[in-house]
């Protein structure tokens, strides 16, 4: 038994109004000082590496390294998170015979929305993309990441412990695991089939869990070209109210 008055630890004793208020232990960490050149310079190196950053839609078969997927993944879990809830999981995908059933299943969803699901509107705005039906790639590539959110997860007493803000929280956890493997040398296309429903059954995986995308991962096939699209200006996307002092 505790000693009354004294911390858990043995520590000193413990402040009679502190009693009952939850507390956590901090610790100190590894933030890296820069000088105002080594952060310009840093900025416009990632920038740089940002700007080779394209979805690819045609890869080759070759293998990618487990190593170097399951490093992204460590990556994109180092995420911030609503009340840090964690709430994404990633199921890389190596073998053919599954790849062959999302396949399947994909384009059967896929030949629903080019049919007739989808509003004109869309299929105008995917035109320039160039894509169909057809999900070659869902063969073709060597790993298959499909991302899933939890939208709650199960205590050890049987109590459900909701996910906070989820979709903000997964979609950063996911643009992190997308620049990781960028910057790995590995190029991805965010693939988003609708309805999605079907990688909880072929994938085994429980109804708390939604499917938020699929990540195509490997090397661009020899020769793979990209549309031309543009990025729009800072000037678009970005307002600076109040001045910087340099
Ligand atoms: C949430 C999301 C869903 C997407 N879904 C698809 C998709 O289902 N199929 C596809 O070919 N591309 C998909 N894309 C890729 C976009 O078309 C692509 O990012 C966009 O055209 C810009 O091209 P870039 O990534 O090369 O800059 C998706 C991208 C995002 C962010």
């Amino acid at each position: 038994m505790r000693p009354a008055g004294r911390s858990g630890d043995g520590g000193p004793p413990v402040d009679p109004r502190r009693r009952g208020r939850i507390t956590v232990k901090r610790e100190s960490f590894p933030f890296r000082k820069m000088t105002v050149a080594e952060m310009v310079s840093a900025s416009e190196e990632f920038l740089a590496a940002l700007k080779r950053r394209r979805t690819v839609r045609d890869f080759s078969n070759r293998p990618l390294p487990r190593e170097v997927i399951e490093n992204a993944m460590r990556a994109a879990g180092r995420a911030p998170s609503g009340a840090n809830r964690q709430p994404w999981r990633f199921v890389a995908v190596f073998d053919s015979e599954v790849k062959r059933k999302i396949r399947v299943a994909a384009e059967r969803e896929e030949e629903e929305f080019y049919g007739h699901r989808a509003p004109g509107e869309w299929l105008e705005a995917l035109r320039p993309l160039g894509t169909d039906k057809r999900k070659t790639f869902l063969e073709t590539a060597p790993c298959l990441i499909v991302v899933f959110l939890k939208k709650y997860s199960v205590d050890g007493r049987g109590r459900r412990q909701l996910s906070y803000h989820a979709v903000e929280s997964v979609g950063i956890a996911t643009g992190i695991l997308i620049t990781a493997l960028h910057l790995s040398g590995v190029a991805s296309l965010t693939y988003t089939p609708s309805p999605m429903k079907f990688l909880n059954r072929i994938l085994d995986r429980p109804t708390e869990e939604r499917p938020f995308l699929l990540l195509v991962t490997g090397y661009p096939a020899e020769g793979a070209t990209v549309p031309v699209i543009e990025k729009l200006p800072l000037g678009e996307i970005a307002t600076f109210i109040g001045d910087t002092p340099d």
